[in-house]
């Protein structure tokens, strides 16, 4: 079944597909996404069932931006928005697309990975505890925004979450 799954960086003849059948959050994220990649901030990945997206995650080499995480943690690539469609959970795409992460990562010689994560999100933390994600230790900090859907609805959104760190060595 894993082998129907293809893990990409996304191209710029991706964005109307992934924009046709991810529309989770803000419209143009996935262009907004594809413009930081060209300029080399981020890498943009997807997964492909069938050449048709079913997932995505960001990785952001400079880290993420929220403060209460940058007070302690430096040099650490942030995962973010990790995200697989309904019908296509637990077959290990949000596995793989974790995986191709990781390896990106240490490929540019990062020893670590990191990603915050809703403390009420019960089944992503426990794909990132299975993969070896562990707690940064410095406790819960909140995010939030806003944002418009594909239509013109404006949503705001708060979370409460934590932060997981990989050691990439033993990958
Ligand atoms: C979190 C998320 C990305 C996981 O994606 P996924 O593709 O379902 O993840 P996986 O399939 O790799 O793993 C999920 C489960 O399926 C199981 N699984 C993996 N391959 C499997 C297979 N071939 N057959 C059956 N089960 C399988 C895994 O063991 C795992 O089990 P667990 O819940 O007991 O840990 C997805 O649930 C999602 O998009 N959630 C909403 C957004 C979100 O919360 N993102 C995380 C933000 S921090």
């Amino acid at each position: 079944m894993e082998n129907q799954v293809l893990i990409r960086i996304v191209v710029d003849s991706d964005i109307p597909e992934l924009e046709k059948h991810m529309t989770n959050g803000p419209l143009d994220k996935h262009r907004d996404r594809y413009k930081k990649q060209l300029q080399g901030d981020v890498t943009y990945i997807a997964a492909y069932w069938n050449e048709k997206p079913v997932g995505h995650v960001l990785l952001k080499w400079n880290g993420t931006k929220d403060e209460a995480v940058t007070a302690h943690i430096n040099h650490c690539p942030d995962i973010e928005d990790l995200l697989v469609t309904d019908e296509y959970r637990n077959k290990g795409i949000g596995q793989q697309l974790l995986y191709y992460c990781a390896k990106l990562t240490k490929q540019r010689g990062f020893e670590r990975i990191g990603l915050g994560v809703g403390i009420e999100n019960e089944s992503a933390k426990r794909l990132y505890q299975r993969l070896g994600f562990q707690d940064s230790g410095i406790g819960e900090y909140q995010i939030g925004g806003t944002f418009i859907d594909e239509k013109g609805i404006e949503h705001s959104w708060k979370e409460t979450c934590i932060y997981l760190i990989h050691k990439l060595k033993d990958l």
